[in-house]
């Protein structure tokens, strides 16, 4: 009996705070975005201030971030160069499915490119150089509106496929190691 009671008080407990999540959130960060920026950083090894200062759900209210329109609460841009980040970028990303620009430049980012950064519908800019990023770039992209791809000073081999080459306006590859 004392168990269930418990359970009741803890549902009606999660649906009050949820309620006001969903209040507070109003003219906000998009969910799906705000998951996956949270991902992206739950898998960094830094405590980056810039957003854990800011409990606030709203990301796009955090550093680095923009939401355009801003009442639609979709981040398109994603810009944290020199910010000394470390850890592994997060296949997470891939859930910015707005994004026209990201730039983690100049961090000390490692492993692998996560293949579904190769696979944002509308992203434009992707620079990723000056990090710890190991392995061989993707053999399958779909990237159809990208301008330049900057992923320079890394460990990568490899270059993006010659097949898809013609997709692209504008393109600086700059791989070495
Ligand atoms: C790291 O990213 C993955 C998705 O790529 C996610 O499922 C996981 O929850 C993230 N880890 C943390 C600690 O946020
Ligand atoms: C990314 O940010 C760095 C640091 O601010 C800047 O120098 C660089 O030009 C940006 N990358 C692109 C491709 O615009
Ligand atoms: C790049 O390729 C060379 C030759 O195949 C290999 O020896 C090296 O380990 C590779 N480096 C990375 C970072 O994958």
């Amino acid at each position: 009996m004392g168990a269930q009671h418990c359970w009741v008080m803890i549902l009606i407990l999660g649906f009050l705070f949820q309620a006001r999540l969903l209040n507070s959130q109003n003219f906000a960060c998009n969910p799906k975005d705000l998951t996956a920026l949270q991902d992206f950083m739950g898998n960094l090894t830094t405590e980056f201030e810039g957003w854990t200062a800011n409990s606030v759900a709203d990301c796009c209210e955090w550093e680095g971030i923009t939401c355009e329109p801003p009442s639609s609460g979709r981040v398109i841009k994603l810009e944290l160069p020199r910010k000394r980040l470390s850890g592994i970028l997060s296949d997470s990303l891939a859930g910015l499915d707005q994004l026209t620009t990201l730039n983690l430049s100049h961090n000390f980012l490692k492993g692998s490119l996560p293949m579904s950064l190769f696979h944002l519908p509308n992203l434009e800019l992707l620079d990723l150089s000056d990090n710890d990023f190991f392995g061989t770039i993707p053999e399958s992209i779909d990237l159809p509106s990208i301008q330049i791809v900057e992923i320079s000073s890394n460990f990568l081999n490899g270059s993006l496929p010659s097949d898809t080459h013609t997709q692209y306006i504008y393109i600086y590859i700059y791989v070495n190691s």
